[in-house]
């Protein structure tokens, strides 16, 4: 533990490194990691009425709404596991999603430590995105160039064998993904800068660099 309560968002382009950054901080200070795109697979696992709109939505690269996902965001943070902090990965990603996560901190009593932005450029986020694959038993990420198991074919966490791939890392779907970060989740990043949330870190290092500079920023000596 860390010692003291922290909030954070992470945010970028589909790719940049939400999810392995927060994965690792979550081991590093355990507090939970709340993906919202996490929690939409979720549902649409399910196979219920809402999650087969959803899958509409996903599979094409397309937002949530955001009043579903701020009412998701807003339930998860109320839960017991999230009373000493806990880490946004892919949320707020519109403006509005933005103003209502101000408003429900506010009324929470929850203090926003940062915002952190992850840099990466287009060109490196396709290669990324199209490499990238997981584990079915405990969802470790892993990437066919940068990030492989110690032993092929074999989770390093917790020995699975068998692995999968998202249905919208294709590369129309991300095509679209950035055409739609660039839309709605960019003006978020000029919004949080100026009320010196904004942190940007260079995401094109390594997983490692990359790492060692969010803990710098958040002030985490581990
Ligand atoms: P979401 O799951 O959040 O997808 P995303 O934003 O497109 O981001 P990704 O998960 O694809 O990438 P990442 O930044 O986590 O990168 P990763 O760490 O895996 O959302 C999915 C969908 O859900 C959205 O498209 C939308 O439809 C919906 N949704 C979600 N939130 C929503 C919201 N708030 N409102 C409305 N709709 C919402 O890294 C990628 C790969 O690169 C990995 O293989 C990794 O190993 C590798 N890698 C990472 N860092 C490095 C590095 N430094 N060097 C080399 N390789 C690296
Ligand atoms: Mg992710």
């Amino acid at each position: 533990m860390l010692g003291r309560k922290i909030h954070v968002v992470f945010t970028g382009a589909p790719g940049c490194g939400k999810g392995t950054q927060a994965r690792i901080l979550t081991e590093k200070i355990d507090i939970p990691h709340l993906s919202t795109g996490e929690i939409l697979r979720a549902e649409i696992k399910k196979a219920t009425p809402q999650g087969l709109q959803l899958k509409e939505l996903l599979d094409k690269g397309n937002l949530a709404t955001d009043e579903m996902i701020i009412d998701i965001v807003s339930c998860r943070i109320d839960e017991p596991d999230c009373k000493d902090g806990f880490i946004l990965d892919g949320f707020p990603r519109t403006c509005p999603q933005a103003e209502a996560m101000q408003k429900m901190f506010a009324e929470k009593n929850i203090k926003l430590d940062a915002v952190i932005e992850i840099q990466v450029p287009d060109e490196i986020i396709m290669e990324r995105i199209l490499g990238r694959y997981a584990c079915m038993k405990c969802g470790q990420g892993y990437h066919d160039k940068f990030l492989k198991p110690k032993v092929y074919g074999v989770c390093d966490k917790c020995g699975g064998t068998d692995f999968y791939r998202r249905i919208d890392d294709n590369r129309e779907t991300v095509q679209n993904r950035l055409v739609n970060y660039r839309a709605l989740t960019y003006p978020t990043i000029p919004y949080f800068e100026n009320q010196g949330l904004l942190r940007t870190v260079d995401g094109t290092s390594t997983i490692e660099a990359v790492s060692k500079k969010i803990d710098e920023v958040l002030g985490i000596d581990k």
